[in-house]
């Protein structure tokens, strides 16, 4: 009798132990992730922050429904010591019940990241913000700050970018080219001749650039990099934040133009500047793109796709679109790369792909692992 209990509390000590997740130790990308409480992690389109020993990873909560219902709740929160178990700390930043708010449910939160400011001690976070009802119109990029690095972040507003302000590296022929949309069929070579001289930034001059896909990046000397992909994401502008990374100096530069990239993720590894990103086919992943820089405002330079895999596996980057690249020890170059593998059906049970970041020529690669143990490449 006294066995069978002892073998009864055994198995559901063991079950339990399995349904929490808890003491997972590799990563299985593509797979459902548990968190700490059994549930797959609801973060996507996130990154990841380290602070007192602790990473907390951001993202974006989604419902077990297909993606016309929107945002219902916020940016989600996750913490873990060791990468692999996360625990659920809940929303770091909600929709705001006011049909006042530009916050309100049913807008679009995506591609949540949170930076640390050494200077006001205060966390913040910026997201790509797409307003109730209008679809993907709006293409504005929101602000949130925080005292406490898990929340409940404030929100202060919603732009775009870079209103009367011509980029840095902008010619002034192209201030002053006289072509406009209405004078072009979309796509021909002239078309996409005029996007890569500038015609989207002449029109939307006034009201401020447009700010889709986006990440940030803080550099080595402490200015913050907003990242976003403008233009009819046709271009990427790289636009620097003020000090407070509360709002944008006014200094920005366009990348790549007329290349449509998206999902932008950046790092910084053997004194150059690299960034993942990705064509622009909505949820479904196409050819995985890297680009390398000497330094964060460019000139950029795309390098290919960073894919090892079979041709296949390669269009479609194993079946994942970036994110973020997880800088998981700096010193030794060791970085992690993160996409989402989007279910547009059931956004929620979207997948995580990571990958470890490999070397190739000192160029950043990434390989397929059905599982891999984090511990070994820190
Ligand atoms: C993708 C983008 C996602 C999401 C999706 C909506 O291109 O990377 O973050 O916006 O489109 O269709």
């Amino acid at each position: 009798m006294a066995m069978t209990g002892r073998c009864v509390t055994f198995i559901v000590f063991s079950l339990a132990l399995f349904h929490n997740g808890n003491g997972q130790v590799k990563i299985k990308p593509g797979e459902i992730w548990p968190d700490t409480g059994g549930k797959h992690i609801n973060a996507h389109g996130g990154g990841i922050i380290r602070h007192k020993g602790t990473w907390y990873w951001f993202g974006e909560s989604r419902l077990p429904r297909g993606e016309r219902d929107r945002t219902r709740y916020g940016v989600g929160c996750y913490s873990s010591k060791d990468l692999v178990n996360w625990k659920n700390e809940g929303l770091a930043l909600r929709v705001i019940n006011d049909t006042s708010s530009l916050l309100q449910p049913g807008c679009v939160i995506e591609r949540p990241k949170v930076i640390f400011n050494r200077k006001t001690g205060k966390f913040i976070m910026w997201f790509h913000h797409e307003l109730r009802g209008q679809g993907y119109g709006a293409a504005l990029t929101g602000v949130a700050v925080s005292d406490d690095i898990k929340g409940p972040y404030n929100y202060i507003k919603s732009l775009r970018p870079n209103a009367g302000i011509w980029p840095v590296n902008f010619t002034k022929e192209q201030k002053n080219y006289a072509v406009t949309e209405k004078e072009l069929k979309s796509w021909t070579e002239e078309w996409k001749q005029a996007v890569r001289d500038g015609l989207f930034v002449r029109r939307d001059f006034q009201g401020g650039q447009m700010a889709r896909d986006m990440t940030l990046f803080v550099d080595i000397d402490g200015t913050a990099w907003h990242i976003h992909s403008s233009e009819e994401n046709m271009t990427l502008h790289f636009s620097e934040l003020t000090p407070d990374f509360t709002d944008f100096t006014g200094v920005y530069y366009r990348v790549l133009p007329g290349e449509s990239n998206e999902a932008p993720a950046i790092f910084r590894a053997k004194g150059k500047y690299f960034m993942f990103s990705s064509g622009t086919t909505g949820w479904k992943p196409n050819p995985g793109r890297l680009s390398v820089s000497d330094s964060i405002t460019g000139e950029w330079k795309a390098a290919g796709n960073p894919c090892r895999g079979s041709e296949e596996e390669n269009s479609i980057t194993f079946g994942s679109q970036s994110t973020f690249v997880l800088p998981v020890n700096i010193k030794k170059n060791v970085f992690v790369y993160m996409g989402d593998r989007w279910n547009p059906q059931n956004l929620a049970d979207s997948r995580h792909i990571w990958l470890p970041v490999e070397w190739e020529n000192d160029m950043p690669v990434i390989r397929w692992h059905d599982e891999w143990d984090i511990k070994k490449i820190k």
